[in-house]
């Protein structure tokens, strides 16, 4: 009920903007009310439109916490400023399962997800002559309002008033979606390698946040799908990384992915390990991306003096610090949310010159019929996967 009417005051007051930053297309209230809500699917009613698409598309959906469906959707409104896009592959992340599992306090249900995307351009941009019709592409999910104090700081990634596509917006999981072109990101990459731009971009923007350079040793908090972009960003900048997590899978494509060394701290002692590796001085940087009491702590408690600590993670409970440790060290503390448009360059070029283990860092792919079952599965065993991709054709 609150998040209801803080979005209908969000709206009342910077309504031009969001039609702005997003067209009325992506609009889970105005464009896209759920049709129907069971399968099998109806079969289309409407004529194919002028792009040959029928009026009613199939999308995944969040129906209620632990269950998600195929329903049909109505086709999105496009706006001038936007590109019809015909989506090819979607990728799930640890926040799709959270969103999945209901713990998620931005998500409301029913809700389609979606944030990382590879896509095919049905309609270009009359603005944008580089967005034509064909052309493969990833996408920003994120908006941004342009008047908060992040957005006149030229820091849009923090809005303070950002809607993620498949989080408080619904999201890319369904066959057509229209996107702002300044939010489009064409490449000569795979559509598999498409999907996997978003992830990877978080990291590289806490690398960025870190200052990280070649002179550094980076400790990394946890190598899931977000860790593994910041081995990634640190390796593309020359930076020595040390992966850090309690699963070996998890350390062998962090490794893969450029990490010098790797710490199970289910097996080892992660402050004994971490002096023989940076000879009792502790990691320049440590960037921790997990989500844990005891991981932020450790960032502090590990990090050399006047070191830089990063916080991806979002912590699910208050975290107790010896505060003394911020000011003996003189350290510099850094939240990093989400990335820029530099960020998405950066990983872009990084995938085309063929320097991440694209395949180690997928789990599976499936298809949308078994993405409920897929969703499902994962969350009945999440160290199993790292990440699921879903392909729509
Ligand atoms: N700041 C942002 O913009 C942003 C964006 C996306 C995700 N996140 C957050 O980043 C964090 C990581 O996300 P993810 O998708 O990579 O999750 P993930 O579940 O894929 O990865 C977490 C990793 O941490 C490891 N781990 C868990 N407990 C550990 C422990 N005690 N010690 C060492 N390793 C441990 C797991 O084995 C796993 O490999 C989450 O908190 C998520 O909410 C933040
Ligand atoms: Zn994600
Ligand atoms: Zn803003």
């Amino acid at each position: 009920m609150l998040s209801y009417w803080y979005e209908v005051e969000v709206r009342a007051l910077l309504g031009p903007f969001f039609n702005r930053v997003w067209p009325l297309g992506l609009s889970a209230k105005r464009g896209r009310q759920p049709l129907a809500n069971s399968l099998p699917l109806p079969p289309p009613i409407l004529e194919p439109n002028r792009a040959g698409r029928t009026n009613e598309l199939k999308a995944l959906v969040l129906k209620e916490p632990g269950q998600a469906e195929i329903r049909a959707v109505a086709d999105p409104v496009g706006s001038p400023r936007s590109v019809l896009l015909k989506v090819r592959m979607v990728g799930f992340c640890g926040s799709d399962l959270n969103s999945f599992r209901g713990r998620n306090p931005l998500v409301s249900f029913p809700r389609i997800p979606g944030h990382e995307v590879s896509a095919t351009i049905v309609e270009g941009s009359h603005l944008n002559p580089a967005l034509s019709a064909g052309a493969d592409v990833t996408l920003s999910p994120y908006s941004s309002c342009g008047t908060c104090a992040a957005c006149s700081r030229g820091r849009p990634n923090a809005c303070q008033f950002n809607e993620t596509l498949g989080v408080q917006r619904d999201g890319a999981a369904t066959e057509y979606i229209v996107v702002p072109s300044e939010r489009i990101y064409p490449a000569n990459l795979t559509l598999k390698e498409l999907c996997l731009v978003e992830p990877l971009t978080v990291g590289f923007h806490a690398v960025a946040r870190g200052r990280v350079t070649a002179e550094d040793t980076v400790a990394i908090l946890g190598c899931g799908g977000v860790g593994l972009g910041v081995v990634a960003a640190c390796g593309f900048r020359g930076a020595k990384t040390i992966g850090v997590d309690m699963d070996d899978e998890k350390l062998n494509t962090a490794r893969a992915a450029g990490a010098a060394h790797s710490i199970n701290t289910a097996k080892e002692d992660l402050h004994q390990r971490l002096d023989e590796l940076t000879d009792g001085r502790g990691p320049d940087v440590v960037i921790e991306a997990i989500g844990l009491p005891q991981t932020f702590r450790a960032a502090v408690e590990e990090v050399a003096f006047t070191g830089r600590v990063v916080y991806i993670g979002y912590a699910k409970e208050a975290v107790a610090y010896e505060t003394r440790l911020f000011v003996q060290k003189e350290l510099d503390i850094l939240g990093s949310r989400n990335a820029l448009p530099e960020d998405f360059r950066d990983v872009i070029r990084m995938l085309e010159e063929h320097r991440f283990p694209v395949n180690d860092a997928i789990s599976s792919i499936v298809t949308m019929n078994e993405a409920p079952q897929a969703l499902a599965a994962w969350s009945a065993n999440p160290s199993r996967v790292k990440k699921i991709m879903m392909r729509m054709d």
